[in-house]
């Protein structure tokens, strides 16, 4: 398999850190330290989640040389999606992919590595020949806009990118690892209310509780764990760290992605990082770096690339790929 295309849209209100000021006690010079972002996209009430995805998705399309008509598959990595049945077919009808089935797949922040790994199965198997693969989130919806510790951290976007068959194959090793024992470290739980419809017929209805994370420890967990699945991955391939060519880490923290390519001895300029202009865009902040990569034409065909996507689950995964056909 190969990945042939990429595109990425955002919404245009832009909120940066001065702004937040006026939101929750805290600072430019706190975010900015603490985090590396600098602003964040926020979409509007009647933006949708498929809006975002579909016009990140006609770009990457383009890109590819691929029509809608084309599609075996429509993967959409998200944990915001517009309805609570998945929204991937909706994308589907907006792009005109009659031929595609669309399904969503929810690994929060390591939604989009876990989709690129399941996509490349069905080419692998030879089920599917072209893929688009889809990360996008509307997390502004879900968070708690007076709580300082996790509202300065998000940002809504969309990435998307096209495989397809190739003669040889460019996914060159992941590993992906789950561990529900930590779930509690970051949740954007159902919280449901009683509601008895007869006698001993209770049932529950609700709505969802706003983002809940342990910072501190969700930040140990990236910095101890996202280095093991890189170099397990990068066994798989084969491959030594020095051929690596990018580091596309989840966006999440400056920090984190400091500490990670130090840990690596990945030289700061391999390591790919917009987290400053769009925050945590969850499921889509990878696709959406390595998209801008790829229009600044720092990311070239044949160029390796470590991509690593760590979150709720918790979850974490990495995936090596060469750029390009
Ligand atoms: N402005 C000013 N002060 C603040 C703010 C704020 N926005 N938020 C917290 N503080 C204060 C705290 O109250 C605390 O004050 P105290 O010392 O008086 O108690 C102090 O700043 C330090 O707070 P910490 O929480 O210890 O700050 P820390 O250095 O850990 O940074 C952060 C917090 C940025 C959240 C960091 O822990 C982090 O990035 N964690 C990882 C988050 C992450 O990567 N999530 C990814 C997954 S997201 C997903 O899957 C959906």
């Amino acid at each position: 398999m190969a990945i042939t295309g990429s595109g990425s849209a955002v919404p245009a209100t832009c909120l940066d850190n001065q702004g937040l000021t006026k939101l929750v006690d805290t600072s430019d010079e706190w975010i900015t330290t603490r985090t590396g972002i600098r602003q964040r996209r926020l979409a509007k009430p009647s933006e949708s989640l498929t809006e975002l995805a579909t016009a990140a998705s006609r770009k990457a399309l383009a890109a590819a040389g691929v029509q809608p008509q084309e599609l075996d598959l429509i993967l959409l990595a998200t944990s915001t999606t517009d309805d609570l049945f998945g929204s991937a077919c909706k994308i589907q009808a907006e792009l005109g992919a009659t031929k595609a089935v669309a399904f969503d797949l929810t690994a929060a922040c390591s939604g989009f590595v876990f989709g690129l790994v399941t996509a490349a199965q069905y080419i692998r198997t030879g089920a599917y020949q072209n893929i688009l693969l889809i990360g996008a989130d509307i997390l502004s919806r879900w968070v708690d806009w007076q709580d300082r510790s996790t509202c300065i951290l998000f940002g809504d976007g969309a990435g998307s990118v096209v495989l397809q068959a190739n003669q040889s194959d460019r996914l060159l090793g992941f590993e992906l690892k789950s561990d529900g024992s930590q779930n509690n470290q970051l949740n954007l739980p159902y919280t449901s209310k009683s509601i008895s419809l007869i006698q001993d017929v209770n049932i529950g209805q609700g709505n969802f509780h706003p983002i809940t994370m342990n910072g501190k420890e969700v930040y140990r967990f990236a910095v101890q764990k996202v280095p093991e699945v890189i170099d397990k991955a990068l066994f798989r391939a084969n491959l030594s760290v020095d051929q690596i060519d990018w580091l596309i880490l989840h966006q999440a923290n400056q920090r984190i992605l400091d500490a990670v390519a130090q840990r690596l001895n990945i030289p700061e300029y391999k390591v790919i990082s917009n987290l400053a202009n769009y925050g945590n865009t969850s499921a889509a902040s990878i696709p959406l770096a390595l998209d801008e990569a790829v229009q600044h034409r720092k990311i070239k065909s044949g160029d390796i690339i470590v991509a690593s996507g760590f979150g709720a689950g918790l979850s974490w995964g990495a995936a090596i790929f060469q750029w390009g056909r």
